[in-house]
Order: structure tokens, then C-alpha cells, then sequence
């Protein structure tokens, strides 16, 4: 089969397609036949090595992770037999193959006939679109300021805020076709956040402040946005685009705001239940087509490094997919 790794750190050429052996699935693992692969952006990050000191750390080689969909092939060691032959979504490691191993305990179900985007869209990325808007205890009427809401997490959070009865969606983005594109998921007001006065932007929106704010851009985006949430006013952190760690000036929580830390694996591991059911939920709203996802571009598995190229490029709106039996 063909597969997907690197073995340098560096630009999208490092990645390397190369033909082996399909893995074999080692105890309460299964074996994925992989009929799309949702890329996500933290695996450029991991591809450009390091740095110094950086957040973005895995070892060589490297191994990208990715939103794979498929269907169950063969099980290890007390996983399930049942499993074979059942159509999954799964974050998985080295993912950007033909065949994939994942956790057997953490397979999403996807409704036949759900369309391969918005299925990759199970495995994570929308359970964490939805979670972070619960974690921010977004409820009816509320502001919710949306940073990167023409990325895979950002325009699901901004249709997802929307269906939880959101009053007013402001999403932000860098370039007009993107803020385009926001609008066009559903938000009520696109901020271009490479201009300086984008915070008076926001205020101009919503003079009295922000409930609720997403963010996963970190640096000064993040800083900006605490003083932009009103009194009670909630920021969700769940990433930090830039790499860029900013502190959290103690003195803008005085004003009766918090902020709150989101990771999905934390999340899995404490709540498994709940994230489950959330999953469920999820297949549910695009299965009745209330939730979309948007295909930026399909690729082959060997165009991986394209599909990289793009997000380097920060030009996709939505989702971008390897097709890797295409
Ligand atoms: N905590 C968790 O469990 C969890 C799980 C999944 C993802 N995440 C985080 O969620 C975020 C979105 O993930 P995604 O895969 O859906 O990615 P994405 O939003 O499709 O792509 C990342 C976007 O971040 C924006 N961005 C802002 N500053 C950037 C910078 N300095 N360099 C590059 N991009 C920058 C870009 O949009 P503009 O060009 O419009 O600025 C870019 O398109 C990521 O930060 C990721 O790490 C967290």
C-alpha cells in the first residue's frame, strides 16, 4: 500500500510517499481501509520540525496524523470482530495511507450514504467545533467571536453556534474571499484580523463586548480578544496557530471574564460518555444536512504535499481531503 511519512523536517517536499506492507492492527486496535483523510493544520506545524523551543514537537520520523474515514478491515487482539466491515471516522497516526490502525475504542459511526467530507469531520474536528462552544457555555442570544471561522474548525463552529441559537457570529479571517466565505456559513459580520483595528471592528459589532470567544491563533489575537469579552464574557483557548504562547494578563479577568483551556484527547479521556453522544450528535446534524461541510479540494494521496502547500499557503476555506484509493 501506499504511505505517507517524513523523514526531515522542512516544507511540504519532505513529504514522502513511499510503498509498504499494510500495518497490522496490535491489541484493541483495528485496521481501516481509508476512503478519505481529512488534513489537519497542527501536522504542517509538526512537519516544519520543532524549532527552537517551539510547541510543535514529534519525533522523526514523522508520522502525520489526520481525520481518516473508512471502513473496518480486520481487528487486533480483543477488539471486536464485529467491527469488520462497519464505515468509521477515527483520528489516527500516520494516517495519510491506504490502510490505517486506530483505537477500537475510539471509532466514530458514519451514516451510509454521509458524504466522505463531512464524515472526516467525526473523527475530530467537529467534535472539537462543537465541545469548545459547550465548553464556553455559549447559550441563547449570546456574541460569539469566532478567530480562523474560514479554517475546518472555525466554519463548522460558526454554523454549530449558530444551530445552538447564537444572537450575533463574528468570524475572522485574513483575505476578502475568505471573509466571503465566513458570511456565507452563516456568520453575521467577517473581521479581517490582519488589520490592525480589527479589535474597534468587533467592538463596532458589538458594543458591548463578546460572550463568548474561540480561539486557536494565540499571540496578540488572543490578548486582543480578552479585552473585547463583555462582563461574564467567556474565551475558549484549544490551540495557538501562531506558536506564539501569550500569558494571560490576570488584571482583563478582574472585569468579570474567564478563559479555558480546550483539548479533545483531555477531553476524551474525562468525559467519554458525553463525547461520544456529542459525536452522535454531530452525525446527526450533517445527516439531516444542517451542518456542512465545505471541500476546499480533493486530492490523491501522492498530491499529500499540495494538500500541505495549501494550508502553508492559509488559502483553503474549510476542508482539505486526500482521496487515497482516487
Ligand atoms: N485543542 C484541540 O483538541 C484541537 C483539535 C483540533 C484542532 N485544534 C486547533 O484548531 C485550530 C484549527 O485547526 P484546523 O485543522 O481546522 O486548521 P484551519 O483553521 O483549517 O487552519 C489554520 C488557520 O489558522 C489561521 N492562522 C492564524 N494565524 C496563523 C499563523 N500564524 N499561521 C498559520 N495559520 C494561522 C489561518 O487562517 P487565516 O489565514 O484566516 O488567519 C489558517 O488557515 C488549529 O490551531 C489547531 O491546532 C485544536
Amino acid at each position: 500500500m501506499r504511505r505517507v511519512r517524513y523523514y526531515e523536517y522542512g516544507g511540504p517536499e519532505v513529504l514522502t510517499v513511499e510503498d509498504v506492507e499494510p500495518p497490522v492492527p496490535r491489541a484493541g486496535r483495528v485496521l481501516v481501509r481509508a476512503e478519505a483523510i481529512g488534513v489537519n493544520f497542527v501536522d504542517t506545524r509538526f512537519r516544519r520540525g520543532p524549532g527552537r523551543g517551539g510547541i510543535f514537537q514529534r519525533p522523526l520520523p514523522g508520522r502525520p496524523t489526520g481525520d481518516v474515514v473508512g471502513t473496518v478491515t480486520a481487528v487486533g487482539p480483543g477488539a471486536d470482530p464485529k467491527l469488520i466491515g462497519r464505515r468509521v471516522a477515527t483520528l489516527a497516526e500516520d494516517a495519510y495511507a491506504e490502510y490505517v490502525v486506530a483505537e477500537a475504542s475510539w471509532l466514530a459511526d458514519v451514516p451510509a450514504g454521509l458524504d466522505p467530507g463531512d464524515a472526516s469531520m467525526l473523527a475530530m474536528t467537529g467534535p472539537v467545533a462543537l465541545r469548545i462552544l459547550r465548553a464556553a457555555q455559549m447559550s441563547t442570544g449570546d456574541t460569539v467571536l469566532v478567530h480562523a471561522a474560514a479554517g475546518g474548525v472555525g466554519h463548522l463552529a460558526v454554523q454549530l453556534a449558530k444551530l445552538l441559537g447564537a444572537g450575533t457570529v463574528i468570524g475572522t479571517a485574513r483575505s476578502s474571499r475568505k471573509l466571503d466565505f465566513v458570511r456565507a456559513v452563516g456568520a453575521d459580520v467577517a473581521v479581517d484580523y490582519a488589520r490592525p483595528d480589527w479589535p474597534e471592528e468587533v467592538r463596532a459589532a458589538a458594543p458591548r463586548g463578546v460572550d463568548v470567544v474561540l480561539d486557536a491563533v494565540g499571540g496578540s489575537v488572543l490578548r486582543s480578544s480578552l479585552g473585547l469579552l463583555a462582563p461574564f464574557g467567556r474565551a475558549v483557548v484549544y490551540g495557538a496557530a501562531t506558536g506564539d504562547l501569550e500569558q494571560i494578563p490576570v488584571a482583563e479577568l478582574f472585569a468579570l471574564r474567564s478563559v479555558t483551556g480546550f483539548n479533545l484527547t483531555a477531553w476524551r479521556r474525562e468525559a467519554p460518555d458525553q463525547a461520544r453522544r456529542e459525536t452522535d450528535e454531530l452525525a446527526g446534524l450533517f445527516a439531516s444536512g444542517r451542518l456542512r461541510t465545505t471541500v476546499h479540494v480533493r486530492l490523491p494521496l501522492a498530491e499529500a504535499a499540495t494538500a500541505h502547500e495549501i494550508m502553508d499557503a492559509r488559502s483553503h476555506l474549510g476542508r482539505v481531503l486526500l482521496l487515497p484509493h482516487r
